[in-house]
């Protein structure tokens, strides 16, 4: 059988850095473990506007089609900031999305032992932390129309963007949180502004009916997705699976990473419809961003992105086995107090660099065998 196929997207700031770790891992396991991958490479984000002009050009868009999984690194940087939004470097992450129509985003957020100190919240609550966001990822105000900036003709303007959510929408992502749920601690926490919105109340009426129909034994709870910010710093350990829209799955999935620790700790997978193979479209990153502030230093956290190869090998491999693996192998690193300078405290050690910190999870992964 044809080796199954990798599409890798660096992009900008840190990505290429902690993508270059991910690249070690994957042929760790091609060495090691005979699971081997056709990997290729492309450009996206302003790397690939600086080549082309946009930040995600049609070939490379064709090519992450075609693939079994596509891997990102990051995208964006301050060089880019004046540029037109049409072809911001975000709009390249995005098209991803919209096109592959990865309708479910999962961004765990775990918090290993050894970091639990390391939060910004007492031990005792997330010490363990174990839980799920299901994000939608293709709809909602990112992109509903209309949209724009507009004259108002007496001098001045108006932005306007629009929350579209169509029933077949928030059921398709509802479902995917509710399988999910299945396989963990069966409770899904569903999250939005039904108080306010019309398309909150939707998403309620929604949620509920897939429920009613066809998960009756999952646990689900409602929340407002403020009293949901609120209750995730409280008590974050309540949650097990939580399902939100975009808008509010971008702000509770970056303020439950900070839970764990660090931002560079928190991979994600953006999932769509099965393909003929059976595997999902699927593209896998880290939440974080390009940090512009240490590119190029060599001081970036490879762990969310590694973790993000890990995720690619749970849910379009079905290879959960190599996944734990190698999941271990970054928990056993911590274990042993290696650590990147966003881990660090004050008093701490030295800091690894990004690529010490691969050598030490392919040390951890070796001696796994
Ligand atoms: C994320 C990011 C993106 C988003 C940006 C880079 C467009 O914040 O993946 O969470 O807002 O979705
Ligand atoms: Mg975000």
């Amino acid at each position: 059988m044809a080796n199954p196929t990798l599409l890798i997207l660096p992009g900008d700031g840190i990505g290429p850095e902690v993508m270059s770790e991910v690249t070690r891992v994957i042929d760790w396991f091609g060495a090691k473990r005979g699971l081997k991958f056709d990997v290729s490479e492309d450009l996206v984000g302003g790397a690939a506007y600086d080549t082309h002009g946009v930040p995600l050009a049609d070939a490379t868009m064709d090519k992450a089609q075609a693939v079994d999984a596509v891997l990102l690194g990051a995208v964006g940087g301050p060089k880019y900031d004046d540029l037109d939004f049409s072809v911001k470097p975000e709009r390249g992450l995005l098209r991803l999305r919209k096109e592959m129509d990865l309708f479910a985003n999962l961004r765990p957020a775990q918090c290993f032992d050894a970091l639990a100190d390391f939060s910004s919240l007492k031990k005792d609550v997330v010490a363990g932390l174990d839980i799920m966001i299901v994000r939608e990822l293709t709809s909602g105000v990112y992109f509903g129309e209309p949209r724009g900036i507009f004259d108002d003709n007496e001098g001045g303007r108006f932005g306007v963007n629009t929350q579209r959510y169509t029933t077949e929408e928030i059921r398709r992502v509802a479902r995917a949180a509710f399988e999910l749920a299945r396989r963990r601690g069966n409770k899904v926490c569903s999250m939005e502004k039904a108080n306010v919105m019309e398309s909150g109340i939707l998403w309620r009426e929604e949620v509920t009916w897939v429920h009613e129909n066809e998960y009756q034994d999952v646990e689900l709870s409602h929340m407002y997705a403020d009293n949901g910010a609120m209750q995730l710093v409280r008590w974050p350990k309540q949650f097990d699976v939580i399902v939100t829209d975009n808008l509010f799955g971008d702000v509770l999935s970056d303020c439950a990473a900070m839970l764990t620790g660090s931002l560079g700790m928190l991979p994600s997978a953006s999932l769509g419809a099965p393909m003929e193979s059976g595997r999902p479209k699927a593209l896998y990153e880290p939440v974080h961003g390009s940090a512009p502030d240490i590119t190029g230093q060599g001081k970036a956290n490879p762990i969310a992105c590694i973790l993000s190869f890990a995720m690619a090998l749970r849910y379009s491999f079905d290879q959960g086995d190599e996944a734990t693996r190698l999941e271990k192998a970054v928990e056993q690193v911590l274990a042993d107090g290696v650590r990147t300078a966003d881990l660090m405290q004050k008093g701490d050690g030295k800091p690894v660099s990004t690529t010490q910190m691969g050598d030490a999870i392919l040390a951890a992964l070796d001696a796994t065998i």
